[in-house]
């Protein structure tokens, strides 16, 4: 098994290059297929969650060419059957965009139930009521959604919940649709935006993408585009935090900066200097930092998927933090491992209460999920001594390179393989297998 060893105590310093982003390259991927077409994509961030994506698409007859590594072209023209029997899709949220990729195009899905990240509870009732709403017949049997209809028709949708995933996956399922479709109390993060702006490129007549209410008008098909996925917001926002976190100054590169302005106000409220510019955004932390208070909440509030790395960052500040968790009810398991490190951080129920320690000791630590584990990585680089993150392969589901990007930041972080190579480098670190 890999395993992350980090000698923390370097502030990073320097630029990282942002990827694409994860999470619209899973429904844009996803999408992809919905015209006979060949589509071609660009900026598809090399994880592990993109490529359980596309060996699913594969499974069941899409032609996928591998131009670069972040490019491909896809054909969806040879699909042979609508049910994906793939195993490793299991193990990805996303996986249920297929639902309304094939439904949308075939009318027809059987797509095994979503895994991804343990937050809590993860219901998809809304994407199963947006489906029905649009004539749909859908069961869940022996764990996968079983989907279908003998025709799709436009419906007015109003969304219990604000759910990036089911806007998604309503968007799709109706952009073939025949007639007009209304979802109200959509999503407005940036990758549904993205998602219906590459459906419109296709064809789609989609509006009010990033607002919360979303206009479709059906159209009879879909045809041939060319794409590049936005930067990814998460990534960013993490190595923005890891500045922070280690007292140090990154400029990530290549990204969006109005997309970052919820993660770079609280850092510039808790004492970083953040300078933005057309396509890149500067933090620089002298000094140890300050406390706030942090709430997540659905986008332009503060994102979920940063609270594992403020919350660590707050750790470390002066004074004391409270983090409010509101989209998750189960996204703080990774407070324990943080204790290991010296943490002073008591939970009650979605809230954080923190107490900043002057610093985190090195520890042995497993990564719990893919942000909290990232979180963990950056609290091991801060910290003083040596650590070791297990369990690395969630934080590869969505950081592509983290190690390496890390290491030109002047972070003392190894990728080591084997378990008990881990041991040997303990006794002596002439012994490990370094990775890379
Ligand atoms: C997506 C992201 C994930 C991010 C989350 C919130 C992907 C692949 N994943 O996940 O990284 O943390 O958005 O920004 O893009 N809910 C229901 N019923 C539903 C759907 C959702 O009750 O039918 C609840 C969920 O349990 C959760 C909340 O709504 O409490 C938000 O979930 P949602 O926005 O759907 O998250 P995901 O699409 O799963």
């Amino acid at each position: 098994m890999e395993k992350y060893v980090i000698e923390g105590g370097n502030p990073l310093v320097g630029e990282v290059e942002i990827g694409g982003a994860k999470n619209a390259a899973l429904a844009i991927l996803a999408a992809s297929i919905m015209t006979d077409e060949t589509v071609t994509i660009e900026n598809v961030p090399d994880v592990r969650d993109t490529n359980v994506m596309m060996q699913a698409m594969e499974s069941i007859g899409a032609n996928i060419i591998k131009v670069d590594r972040h490019t491909f072209k896809i054909n969806g023209a040879r699909i042979h059957n609508q049910v994906i029997l793939n195993e490793g899709i299991k193990k990805i949220r996303a996986s249920y965009y297929l639902i309304g990729a094939l439904l949308g195009k075939y009318k027809n899905a059987e797509v095994p139930l979503p895994g991804g990240c343990n937050l809590g509870t993860r219901a998809i009732d809304q994407h199963i009521k947006g489906f029905r709403s649009l004539g749909a017949t859908v069961n869940v049997r022996h764990g996968s959604v079983i989907a279908h209809a003998q025709n799709l028709k436009g419906s007015h949708i109003f969304m219990d919940k604000v759910s990036v995933g089911a806007t998604i996956n309503v968007i799709m399922a109706a952009v073939m649709a025949e007639g007009k479709t209304v979802i109200e109390n959509a999503a407005k993060e940036p990758h549904v935006v993205d998602l219906a702006n590459f459906l419109n490129s296709m064809g789609a007549n989609i509006k009010g993408a990033g607002t919360d209410v979303i206009r479709i008008s059906g159209v009879p098909k879909l045809h041939k585009s060319e794409y590049a996925i936005i930067p990814d917001q998460i990534e960013a926002g993490t190595y923005l935090m890891a500045a922070a976190a280690t007292q140090g100054d990154i400029t990530v590169r290549n990204v969006i900066p109005k997309h970052l302005e919820c993660i770079y106000a609280k850092l510039s409220e808790i004492g970083c200097r953040v300078e933005e510019s057309d396509d890149a955004v500067r933090v620089i932390a002298t000094g140890r930092l300050g406390n706030t208070q942090v709430k997540t909440l659905p986008y332009p509030g503060f994102p979920t998927d940063m609270q594992p790395q403020m919350t660590v960052t707050l750790g470390i500040s002066q004074g004391i933090s409270i983090v409010t968790e509101s989209i998750f009810d189960n996204r703080f398991k990774y407070v324990d491992e943080l204790a290991r490190m010296g943490s002073d951080i008591k939970v009650e129920g979605n809230t954080a209460i923190i107490t900043g320690v002057e610093r985190y000791t090195g520890a042995e630590i497993d990564a719990p999920d893919l942000r909290a584990g990232a979180a963990l990585v950056i609290a091991a680089l801060s910290a003083e001594g040596r650590s070791v993150v297990t369990d690395i392969q969630y934080i590869q589901r969505g950081y592509e390179d983290f190690h390496l990007k890390l290491q030109k930041l002047g972070g003392n972080i190894r990728l080591v393989d084997e378990p008990e190579e881990t041991d040997l480098f303990y006794r002596d670190p002439a012994f490990s297998v370094v990775v890379s």
